[in-house]
């Protein structure tokens, strides 16, 4: 951003009329002068990004889906069905919600191997290596649950193999089966659980996080190339 159009910004009618009332035009400068080092405008710098774009993208996607979609065994498929054939525009938002939850996937590798091949991971950024892998393993089991979601045949044995394999864990394998279900037939209970987790638990654990990943970045600033 050239000097002419931050002094533009930071003079407008609008940010005036904010500072006024909200006191905003000294973090406004303050972030508008923080410069953009040139290396983090190569191309591979910019998939953090991208995954965050792809973030946004599911959570305004996936609060239309919550509307239509109904979690339970009986109602999941049927729902979905009506999203595709019935809702305005819903193959579409389906489509958006399918594309972006693969691309987080793959965004996400690419931008933690950035990460590692620059170094950025070393002291004093060990702390937000930390949180990544946290945010990796987070956006790993947001994947996985949606595939549950429709309670169609996939995601029946999904569910399954998830519960068989938290169940065959030494010591905490059964108070962690029991935590989905009840009992070892998988219904409305296990669904509900894996329900919650999609659209609950991991939206606002991931928002703190990356809240948290981004406080860091802007105090650290992004690191020097190696
Ligand atoms: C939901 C997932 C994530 C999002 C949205 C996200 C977003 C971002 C963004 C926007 C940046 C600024 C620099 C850039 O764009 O490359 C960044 C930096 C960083 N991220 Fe992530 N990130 C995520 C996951 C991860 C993971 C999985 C790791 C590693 C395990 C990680 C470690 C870091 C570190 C260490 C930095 C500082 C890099 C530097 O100073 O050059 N992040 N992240």
């Amino acid at each position: 951003m050239t000097d002419h159009t931050r002094k533009k910004i930071a003079d407008s009618k609008l940010i005036a009329w904010l500072d006024e009332r909200l006191r905003v035009k000294d973090y406004l400068v303050k972030a508008m002068d923080t410069p953009v080092k040139p290396w983090s405008r190569k191309w591979y710098y910019c998939f953090g990004g991208l995954t965050l774009t792809m973030f946004l993208l599911l959570v305004i996607t996936g609060i239309i889906l919550f509307q239509h979609y109904s979690p339970t065994t009986e109602g999941a498929a049927k729902s979905v069905a009506f999203i595709m054939g019935s809702v305005w525009m819903g193959w579409l938002i389906r489509g958006i919600h399918h594309w972006a939850a693969n691309f987080m996937m793959i965004l996400v590798v690419a931008h933690m191997l950035r990460v590692f091949l620059t170094g950025a991971y070393k002291k004093p950024r060990e702390m937000n290596w930390v949180i990544g892998v946290i945010l990796l393993l987070g956006t790993g089991t947001f994947f996985l649950t949606g595939y549950i979601m429709p309670w169609d045949q996939r995601g029946y044995e999904l569910a399954s193999a998830v519960y068989g394999s938290l169940k065959s864990l030494p010591l905490v394998g059964n108070w962690f089966a029991g935590l989905i279900s009840s009992s070892t037939t998988l219904g409305n209970e296990a669904l509900g659980f894996f329900f919650t987790l999609h659209t609950v638990v991991l939206p606002l654990t991931l928002f703190a996080l990356l809240l948290f990943h981004f406080v860091m970045i802007r105090r650290q600033h992004i690191a020097d190339p190696l």
